[in-house]
């Protein structure tokens, strides 16, 4: 049966077609001037890029999944993050759906090289994450609703610093399975690795944080 496109990464445009915001662009906004100009990373098919635009910023979406990128209302860029040069930088540049927690480090330093080289000297990355803790208490069996969509966490194995397991979204009678693997951090040590320092938390979960230029480190 044809189960629809599904990105490099394993995720299943159908599902996130389906998928409404949760709010992760209020959260954005918050944390930024009014107007900042945003690079964001992975920015799928576009359910956080589109309420941002809402909310008066100019956004410039990359994604490596054209399938994804199709639904963009948005200027878009089809590239991998990791070798990602505009040869321009921002306000504001946003990695979020916990890309940050790859479990491969050379990947991730990419990704946070991509995002330190697109940000302006006042520039704030924005980040969300999985916090240590996540590491702790994530069982299957969790869940929740977004939409109409029903996700569901299966097949949690933890072995050292790695957690893997499968997403189950089910909606319309379909079930769509995502497995994945993600790395607990030391964040001050990926930041600094990144010539990033720390620069707040933005939810009270601490699944969102900023960071800033290691060279423009407030005291
Ligand atoms: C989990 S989805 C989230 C999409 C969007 N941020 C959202 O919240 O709806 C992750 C997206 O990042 C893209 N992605 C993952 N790794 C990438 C990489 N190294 N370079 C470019 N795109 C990547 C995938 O193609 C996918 O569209």
């Amino acid at each position: 049966m044809d189960r629809g496109q599904v990105t490099a990464d394993g995720c299943h445009v159908e599902v996130y077609l389906l998928l409404p915001p949760n709010g992760e662009a209020e959260i954005v906004h918050a944390a930024v001037p009014p107007g900042a100009s945003i690079l964001e990373l992975g920015s799928g098919r576009g359910r956080v890029t589109h309420p941002l635009l809402g909310l008066g910023h100019e956004v410039v979406a990359v994604d490596d999944s054209p399938a994804m990128l199709a639904h963009v209302r948005a200027e878009t860029v089809c590239a991998r993050i990791d070798d990602l040069d505009l040869g321009r930088t921002f306000d504001v540049v946003l990695l979020g759906s916990h890309l940050i927690n790859t479990e491969r480090d050379e990947d991730r330093r990419a990704m946070l090289a991509t995002a330190r080289r697109h940000l302006g000297p006042d520039g704030r990355l924005v980040v969300e994450w999985h916090p240590p803790e996540w590491f702790d208490t994530a069982a299957s069996g969790q869940g929740g609703q977004l939409g109409e969509v029903t996700l569901e966490l299966a097949d949690v194995v933890r072995e050292g610093d790695l957690l893997s397991a499968t997403v189950r979204y089910s909606a319309r009678g379909q079930r769509w399975d995502q497995e994945f693997t993600c790395r607990r951090l030391a964040l001050d040590e990926v930041l600094a690795s990144a010539d990033l320092v720390f620069d707040g938390w933005l939810t009270a979960d601490r699944s969102w944080f900023a960071a800033r230029r290691g060279d423009k480190a407030k005291s």
